[in-house]
């Protein structure tokens, strides 16, 4: 199992009162697996996706990737995220920021990564953007470019926070091949999503509501 919430609960103190989000998540997305998750806006799945990654922490329950518990993030090359707002790095050009995974990992950082980033880059129609820097680009292109990062160093886990929200009909449909084949080469993938594109090429779609998930 790559992937495994159980019993996960979140709540956020606001001066208002507490919003009791989360209220015992269980999912598993296995290895090859590409599943969806939707939901109602302000149902949860952003917060659900940052604990999913450790950033964040559960007040109650536990999340595991690769069989472990999760107290830091982890490294890239197990669990990759792109998240809503995207975490680009504004001192870095786009091809920097794709090639960060890489870079950063003490295994392959002597690695060439200049093709697979053109490669990705021409794949999700951003090439010649590889020198900009984020604000000097779209916030598509910005997607895309997040897109490219999560998925380059082949992760063990991939978490997508509605990666074709800014896509237009011509863009989206490259961005969701490429997660396609993440879940194809092994990856463990789930994505929040609110587009039909990306459910019909998910193998099953779980439903966040009233904080807790249901299968479609
Ligand atoms: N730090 C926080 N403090 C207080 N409330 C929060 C905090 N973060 C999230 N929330 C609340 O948690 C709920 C879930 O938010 P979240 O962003 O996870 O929703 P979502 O399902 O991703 O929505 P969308 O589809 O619009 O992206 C919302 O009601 C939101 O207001
Ligand atoms: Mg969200």
């Amino acid at each position: 199992m790559s992937l495994r919430a159980e019993d996960v609960h979140r709540s956020f103190d606001h001066p208002s009162g507490a919003v009791h989000v989360l209220r015992g998540v269980d999912l598993a997305v296995e290895p090859g697996e590409l599943v969806t998750l939707s939901g109602p806006s302000g149902s949860g799945k952003s917060a659900l996706i940052t604990l999913l990654c450790g950033f964040d922490q559960p007040d109650r329950g536990t999340v595991a990737v690769c069989g472990r518990s999760l107290a830091t993030p982890p490294a890239w090359r197990l669990c990759a995220v792109l998240p809503q707002a995207l975490g680009l790095s504004g001192e870095l050009t786009l091809a920097e920021n794709i090639a960060l995974p890489l870079r950063l990992d003490p295994e392959r950082r002597g690695e060439p990564v200049a093709d697979a980033v053109a490669g990705l880059m021409a794949e999700l129609g951003i090439d010649g953007l590889g020198d900009r820097y984020p604000a000097e680009v779209s916030f598509g292109q910005q997607q895309r470019t997040a897109l490219a990062r999560a998925v380059i160093a082949g992760p063990k886990v991939l978490l997508a926070d509605e990666p074709t929200a800014h896509l237009d009909h011509h863009s989206a449909p490259a961005a969701v091949r490429v997660l396609r084949r993440a879940a194809d080469a092994g990856s463990a993938v789930l994505i929040a999503t609110h587009h039909d594109l990306v459910h019909e090429a998910a193998d099953r779609t779980l439903v966040l509501e009233a904080g807790r998930i249901s299968v479609e």
